[in-house]
C-alpha cells in the first residue's frame, strides 16, 4: 500500500464528527448520534492508504471482526471519506432475506450503473442483463458473468475512481460472492476499490476471499472509556470503568451497556452488574436467539464441542457467542450462567423471549 496519503490528508481527523454516508445520493447523517468514532487511528490511516492505492491503481480490502466490533461504522466513515475525496461510491451488502437469491448482491452494485451498462459492448451487456434478470436470453456461463461484471466496474472507474463498499459478506448470495471476489482480485490497473466487511466466526463460507485483510480488534480500554464518557456524559467514572470492563472493548456492547447504565441511574436502580432490577432484565433481553440457545446449552454443562455439534456451528462461534453473553448477563463464568438464565425467566413470565 502507498504511504503518502493524498486522500487521507484532505480528510477530517477521526476525532472530529464523522458523517455516515448513506446509499449514494441519500445524504449523510451523524454517526452514533452525533459522536465521532473513537480509537481506530491505525485503521483510519490504513484505510486512507487503501483509498489512495485504489484510486491510483486499484485495491481491495476486507475488514473482519466479531459482531459489533465496528466494521460497518468504519465502512461508512470510509465511504464518506471517499465521497469527500471525489470518489464515486456504490454501496451494497448481504441481507438475510436475499441471501438465497442469485446475484441479488451484484444487482445492488450494478443497478446504479445503468448508464455505463448501456455503453458496454453488446455481448457483455447482454450477459449481465440476463444474469440479473433484466434480459430475456438464456442464463449465461459463469465465466462470462465474471468478466462482464469486471468490465462494467472497470469501465465505470475510467471516468472517475469507483469504490464498491460491500457490508455483511456472510449474508451475500453465493453467486454475488464469487463475482465480488473475482472482481476484487482484479482491480489492478483500474481506478477501482473494493472494500468489504465480513464477520468472523461464520462457518461454511463459500471460499476464502484471499484479499488483503484488516482485522478489527476490540477497542483498547482507554478508547472504550473515551467512547462511554463522550456518549454518556452523566455517568460517573466508577460506572464507566465497570461498563468498559463488562463490554470488553466491543463498541456495540459498550453502547448497549452504557445505555442500560444510564437508564438504571435514571430509574434509581443503580449501575448494571450482577444483581436484579431493570438493568439486568434488559441485559438478558439483549441476547440474540442464537446467543440464548448457546447460553442455555452451556448452562446445562454441555462442553463447547457438543454445543457446536448440536447447533451445527463451529466451536469458535460458540465461544464468540459466550464471549458476548457473559457481559450481557453481567457474569464472568459458565458456572453463573444457570442462575442468570433462571433469574431472567423469573423476570419474564412468558419465558425466554425468542424472536427469529
Ligand atoms: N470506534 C467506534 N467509536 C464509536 N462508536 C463505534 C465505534 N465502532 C463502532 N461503533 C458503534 O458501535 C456499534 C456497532 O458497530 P458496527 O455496527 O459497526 O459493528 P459491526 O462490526 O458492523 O457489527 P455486525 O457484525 O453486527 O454488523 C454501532 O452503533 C457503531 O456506530
Ligand atoms: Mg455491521
Amino acid at each position: 500500500m502507498t504511504t503518502t496519503s493524498r486522500v487521507g490528508s484532505s480528510l477530517p481527523a477521526l476525532d472530529e464528527p464523522v458523517r455516515r454516508a448513506g446509499p449514494a445520493g441519500e445524504g449523510s447523517r451523524a454517526l452514533v448520534d452525533g459522536t465521532g468514532l473513537v480509537g481506530r487511528a491505525s485503521e483510519w490511516a490504513g484505510l486512507g492508504a487503501f483509498l489512495d492505492e485504489a484510486t491510483q491503481d486499484g485495491a481491495a480490502l476486507l475488514l473482519t471482526g466479531e459482531p459489533g466490533v465496528g466494521k460497518t461504522a468504519l465502512l461508512s466513515a470510509t465511504a464518506d471519506r471517499a465521497v469527500a475525496a471525489g470518489i464515486r461510491v456504490i454501496r451494497g451488502g448481504g441481507v438475510e432475506y436475499e441471501s438465497d437469491i442469485s446475484f441479488a448482491g451484484l444487482h445492488q452494485l450494478v443497478h446504479p450503473l445503468g448508464a455505463e451498462l448501456a455503453l458496454l459492448p453488446q455481448p457483455a451487456r447482454e450477459v449481465l442483463e440476463a444474469a440479473l434478470g433484466f434480459g430475456t436470453g438464456p442464463g449465461p456461463a459463469d465465466m462470462a458473468i465474471l468478466h462482464a461484471a469486471l468490465s462494467l466496474f472497470a469501465e465505470a472507474a475510467r471516468e472517475r475512481p469507483l469504490l464498491l463498499v460491500v457490508d455483511d459478506l456472510h449474508l451475500l448470495d453465493r453467486a454475488s460472492w464469487y463475482v465480488l471476489s473475482f472482481v476484487a482480485r482484479r482491480t489492478g490497473g483500474h481506478r477501482l476499490g473494493v472494500l468489504a466487511a465480513l464477520r468472523t466466526g461464520i462457518p461454511e463460507l463459500p471460499e476464502h476471499l484471499r484479499l488483503p485483510e484488516m482485522p478489527l480488534a476490540p477497542l483498547a480500554e482507554a478508547d472504550a472509556i473515551r467512547l462511554l464518557s463522550r456518549r454518556f456524559t452523566g455517568l460517573p467514572r466508577r460506572v464507566i470503568t465497570k461498563v468498559a470492563d463488562q463490554a470488553q472493548g466491543n463498541p456495540l456492547a459498550l453502547l448497549e451497556f452504557g445505555a442500560l447504565a444510564s437508564a438504571s441511574r435514571t430509574t434509581g436502580s443503580g449501575p448494571p452488574g450482577p444483581g436484579s432490577g431493570p438493568a439486568r432484565e434488559l441485559r438478558a433481553d439483549a441476547l440474540t436467539p442464537q446467543e440464548l440457545e448457546v447460553a442455555e446449552l452451556a448452562a446445562a454443562s454441555l462442553p463447547t464441542k457438543e454445543i457446536a455439534a448440536r447447533l451445527v456451528i463451529s466451536p469458535r462461534t460458540v465461544s464468540s457467542h459466550l464471549y458476548r453473553v457473559f457481559p450481557k448477563l453481567g457474569i464472568s463464568s459458565r458456572a453463573a450462567l444457570r442462575d442468570a438464565l433462571t433469574d431472567r425467566q423469573r423476570m419474564t413470565p412468558a419465558g425466554p423471549h425468542r424472536t427469529r
